[in-house]
């Protein structure tokens, strides 16, 4: 049985995701958990937005820490899309669904899979959730987004009040702040018909405030290193 920790990240092909798989600051079997490969990490292929997938990720969890020895096992969401941008009842209906599934159902489902498979290791066991200040603020054109991150910040506090009374998984929500990722990319080319909120997205840019991911992973470790206080809800932005 392994006795090397084992983190499984969603998301970990770009941005965010990818810049955590890099920093993980012990020996570790690192796995991404979506549909594009990268070199130097283990490959689970997902589109998590097809709840076929989430069975198979469910089955990943399960085989890797049965009798699973190693001292720590982390799960960390980051997969996350703000396609389609667009009000909603104007936006294509199909990839609305898809953005429904991957936002708001694809953490809840994959997180009640994780505490299942982690549920009878002696490791220390973590589940940490990248989530948004979209969960609280109102952007118009990101309806299926603000929802899901909101959806999932609830998910996390209730669970973490089950787990803490448990003293089982440590899960929390934190939000990274504006990051220089593709999805900001994204962002500043969407006509701003479909995202009224454009321009300051496009300020940030242009005024060099958008974050490295690489020192949000960091923070992102140096909160996973402390411990993360069960049902936490967390901004970075905030002291
Ligand atoms: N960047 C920011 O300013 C910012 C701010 C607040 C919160 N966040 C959150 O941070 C997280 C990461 O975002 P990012 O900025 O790093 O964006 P990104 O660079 O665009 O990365 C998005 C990741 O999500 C994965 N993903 C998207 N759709 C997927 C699907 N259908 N199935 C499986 N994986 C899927 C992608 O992997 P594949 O393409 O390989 O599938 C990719 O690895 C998201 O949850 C986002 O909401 C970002």
């Amino acid at each position: 049985m392994s006795k090397t920790s084992v983190v499984f990240i969603t998301g970990a092909s770009s941005g965010i995701g990818l810049a955590i798989a890099r920093a993980v600051p012990f020996e570790a079997r690192v796995f991404n958990i979506s549909r594009r490969a990268v070199e130097g990490l283990e490959h689970m292929p997902a589109d998590l937005s097809d709840p076929a997938s989430w069975g198979q990720v469910a089955a990943l969890f399960e085989r890797e820490l049965s009798g699973f020895e190693g001292p720590r096992a982390i799960f960390i969401h980051s997969a996350g899309t703000l396609t389609p941008m667009g009000a909603a009842g104007e936006v294509d209906g199909a990839g609305y669904t898809r953005q429904v599934l991957l936002n708001s159902a694809a953490p809840q489902v994959l997180g009640n899979a994780f505490l299942s498979a982690a549920a009878g290791c002696s490791a220390r066991r973590q589940l940490l959730i990248v989530g948004s200040g979209a969960g609280q603020t109102v952007y118009e054109g990101w309806s299926a987004y603000c929802g899901g991150k909101a959806a999932t910040d609830h998910w996390v506090r209730t669970v973490g009040a089950e787990q803490a009374r448990r003293s089982g998984c440590e899960v929390a929500s934190v939000a990274p702040g504006v990051v220089d990722t593709p999805m900001q990319d994204e962002i500043r080319a969407t006509p701003v018909g479909d995202f009224p909120d454009h321009s300051r997205f496009v300020e940030l840019h242009q005024e060099g405030l958008l974050r490295d991911p690489s020192e949000v992973a960091a923070d992102f470790w140096r909160l996973l290193e402390a411990g993360l206080e069960n049902g936490a809800v967390l901004d970075l932005r905030e002291p």
